[in-house]
């Protein structure tokens, strides 16, 4: 299998790394535009093998894409992250331009691929490279989900002292301050979370999730990566391995949950094809309303975008 990630800074590298130490594909391309950045990691990356004992082998190009031909599975990581004081949204004039362009060339050479989108603004990149590829829903999303599920799960294991492992839980919604956390779905061990932990303190770990992005870009001053690179990796897995992972996606939803030709995080199943499936929740009244709260939010900035097209 031979999987792209374009972009070689923080989040891109890191993506990398895991999908060459966890042997998730033998063949891994990473693109930069800056002169010599993905060729200088792709052969950190290659020279830490005897280390960690893999053997996926990591090659590096500035913006040669004849390099990606023919890749099953392409992570798009390329663009500005944000500082502190400024919103996803705010990176949508530079980096709608970024993943138009990258999304191009990666067509051309593997017009087969499967795209995942991790750009920010996040749901309105991946309307971007939607628009850009023409691609089928099913062969290009977003990761935001699987981090914010991961932010949430990490919270809950520190509050409730038990495994993250043991933590499973869903999001759904734009990736950003109006994403929608599902404590109904969420259990500790097979056991419902409300029955583990008080109210008040459930209710600021939600609060802590959705602003968990803005956290990390307070403490040091640009957005995270571990987390984030790792996320992308496992999507990648999923298809690559054909593992059917259930994951909450970014996906255009095309009438479920009454939303039709918007980019929203719901929960899917990963397998060789992409999203193999969108898993429809039986919504509450309440949880609808957080949705189509973060449904608007988006569509302003699919708005935005547009206008720029
Ligand atoms: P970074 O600045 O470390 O890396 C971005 C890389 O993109 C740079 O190396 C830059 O040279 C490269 N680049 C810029 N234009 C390019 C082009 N036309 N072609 C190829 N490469 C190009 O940023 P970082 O931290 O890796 O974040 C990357 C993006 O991912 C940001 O937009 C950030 O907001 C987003 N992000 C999204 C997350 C999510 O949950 N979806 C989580 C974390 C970051
Ligand atoms: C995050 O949530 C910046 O979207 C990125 O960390």
């Amino acid at each position: 299998m031979k999987v792209t990630v374009v972009g070689a800074g923080n989040v891109g590298a890191t993506c990398a790394d895991v999908l060459a130490y966890r042997e998730i594909a033998n063949e891994i391309v990473v693109v930069d535009i800056k002169e010599g950045l993905a060729e200088g990691k792709a052969l950190d990356i290659w020279q830490k093998s005897p280390i960690n004992q893999y053997d996926s082998r990591t090659i590096g190009s500035t913006n040669d894409y004849s390099k990606t031909a023919g890749s099953d599975v392409v992570v798009i990581t390329s663009g500005l992250p944000r500082k502190p004081g400024m919103s996803r949204d705010d990176l949508i004039g530079t980096n709608a331009g970024i993943v138009k362009i990258v999304t191009e060339n990666i067509v051309k050479e593997s017009p087969d691929c499967i795209l995942i989108i991790v750009s920010n603004p996040l749901d309105v990149m991946t309307y971007q490279a939607a628009l850009t590829s023409k691609f089928p829903r099913e062969r290009v999303f977003g990761m935001a989900g699987i981090l914010d599920t991961a932010r949430y799960r990490a919270f809950l294991a520190e509050e409730l002292d038990v495994s993250p492992k043991d933590i499973q839980a869903v999001l759904m919604g734009g990736h950003g301050d109006t994403m929608v956390p599902l404590p109904r779905y969420t259990t500790v061990g097979g056991i419902p979370v409300t029955e583990m932990i008080d109210p008040g303190k459930l209710d600021a770990i939600i609060e802590r999730t959705k602003f968990g992005g803005g956290e990390l870009v307070k403490l040091m001053g640009t957005s995270a990566w571990y987390a984030p690179g790792s996320a992308a990796a496992q999507m990648v897995e999923a298809i690559v391995r054909d593992q059917k992972r259930v994951f909450p996606v970014c996906v255009e939803l095309k009438g479920e949950y009454g939303i039709d030709s918007c980019y929203l995080g719901a929960p899917v199943i990963l397998g060789k094809n992409g999203i193999e499936k969108i898993i429809e929740l039986q919504l509450n009244d309440s949880e609808m309303d957080l949705l189509k709260t973060s449904e608007s939010h988006v569509r302003e900035v699919m708005n935005v975008l547009e206008n720029l097209q």
